[in-house]
């Protein structure tokens, strides 16, 4: 293959350099294209852009791949856990034993929050929406922590160990909080004993005189569901993370925009709007039917937790989520749920239509996860919390990027302007005497 490409403009040949990743995925490099032609490239919603080079997750969304540090989820799912797989991720390698330990110390160490931050979580209203709450304290976090949070990217480098285990460790026990006051109920101090899974469930779910003991399955189905959460690449949160972080601002402040970013329905959102929409279907007394055809025609909703940006095959995600979501489901003895039976039937009929299979529209990891979500009892706006805390590795490996390049320079798109060309200011007296003249 040509290392250069050659770009034919106003007259002029411009040579570009051709940049290859260590999977063969090619780029042509236009950073100096506005320089050299005064032309800058046009790509809404960034489907052909490398915003940046990144050595932490690798996909294939043609063959259905995904790699963390070159290691296939696959292996990852069946062999590791979510809390070894966050420190591959945030790391570049699988942890030696005293690595490992030394994480789960950390991890244990911080899983408290300050009695400041339980106060700042009671005193939201009793219907704030989690992912606000969450967003409000990751961010509220740095200013509990300011030698982590020095928005000066070396010295907050000099700290990186202790700020992903407070960032990793805290927003279980900041979601459980929430939870916890959204119900109207006490807080549960976390258990230094338990695992990451079974302490946030202890969290969640613990009540005075009742203890919630995880059964086997649901933990490993949540341990399951943050893993393959814990990272996608430059998706829109993760890009997000980058480019706040690209001005220099510390993980707590940038994770904290991840979240902003992860709460939009197209995205993180989806695991929350696939039950809303099977809700609806058997509110409206239709088996999916009415809904995928509405969906076809462009009248009704799209089907959520179907397509994505990335992946034109199957999301590996899906294919592995499914089986833990049924151990699970027999696990807690739900059968017969009416609102799985439409899902069932939903991707039975998807997955044979036409529209469906020409436009490569597959189930994602959403479309499942959210009835994970629902057997294990929480409530719907939980949801994309249960995401954030997933993909919260992802996001500091990827904070990490940013801050550690020496060469990195501040995100910022130019953009075509299509607004009004030059006028001049009309005072408001001038403004009201023309609408009375209108
Ligand atoms: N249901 C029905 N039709 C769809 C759907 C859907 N879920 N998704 C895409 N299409 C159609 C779309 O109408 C268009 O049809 P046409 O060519 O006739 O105009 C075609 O497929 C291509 O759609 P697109 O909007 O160009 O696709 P995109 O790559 O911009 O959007 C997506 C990707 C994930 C936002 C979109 O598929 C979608 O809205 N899905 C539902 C929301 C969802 O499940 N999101 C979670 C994504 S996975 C979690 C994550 O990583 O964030």
């Amino acid at each position: 293959m040509s290392s250069d490409a050659l770009l034919k403009f106003n007259n002029k040949e411009l040579t570009l350099p051709v940049i290859t990743g260590t999977e063969g995925e090619i780029a042509i490099d236009m950073s100096r294209l506005r320089a050299d032609t005064g032309a800058i490239t046009f790509d809404e919603g960034y489907a052909n852009t490398g915003s940046c080079k990144s050595e932490v997750t690798f996909i294939d969304g043609e063959k259905g791949i995904l790699r963390y540090r070159g290691y296939p989820i696959e292996q990852l799912a069946e062999k590791s856990n979510f809390v070894e797989t966050a420190y591959l991720i945030m790391n570049g390698e699988l942890p030696k034993p005293h690595q490992r330990a030394r994480f789960g110390r950390l991890l244990s160490d911080n899983a408290a929050l300050r009695e400041g931050m339980v106060r700042f979580i009671q005193n939201f209203p009793r219907d704030a929406h989690p992912m606000a709450v969450l967003s409000a304290s990751l961010n509220a976090l740095g200013a509990y922590y300011p030698h982590l949070a020095s928005n000066n990217h070396q010295q907050d480098l000099e700290h990186f160990d202790e700020a992903a285990a407070v960032a990793i460790s805290k927003v279980r026990t900041i979601a459980a909080h929430t939870y916890r006051v959204n119900m109207g109920k006490p807080f549960n101090y976390p258990r230094p004993n338990f695992g990451y899974c079974e302490n946030f469930l202890h969290m969640l779910f613990t009540d005075p005189y009742n203890e919630y003991i995880a059964k086997e399955e649901v933990a490993r189905a949540l341990n399951l569901f943050l893993l393959l959460h814990a990272d996608h690449e430059q998706n829109c949160s993760t890009s997000t993370v980058k480019m706040v972080a690209s001005a220099g601002a510390n993980l707590f402040a940038s994770i904290a925009s991840g979240v902003c970013a992860l709460w939009g329905p197209l995205h993180g959102g989806a695991n929350a709007a696939v039950i809303e929409m099977l809700q609806h279907i058997h509110d409206a007394g239709d088996d999916g039917t009415k809904f995928i055809a509405a969906a076809k025609a462009g009248k009704g909703q799209r089907l959520m937790g179907f397509g994505h940006r990335v992946y034109r095959n199957y999301d590996p995600r899906a294919k592995i989520i499914k089986q833990s979501f049924h151990d699970a489901l027999a696990s807690l003895g739900i059968k017969n749920d009416p609102l799985l039976n439409i899902a069932m039937k939903l991707e039975e009929a998807a997955l044979n239509d036409e529209y469906f299979i020409s436009r490569k529209l597959y189930p994602n990891v959403d479309f499942y996860s959210g009835l994970i979500m629902r057997a294990i009892g929480l409530p719907t706006d939980m949801f994309t919390v249960m995401f954030a805390i997933g993909r919260m590795p992802g996001w500091i490996a990827q904070w990490r990027e940013i801050a550690a390049n020496p060469k990195g320079r501040i995100y910022r798109p130019r953009q075509i302007y299509t607004g009004h060309t030059l006028r001049d200011y009309v005072p408001m007296r001038e403004r009201i005497e023309a609408a009375k003249r209108a």
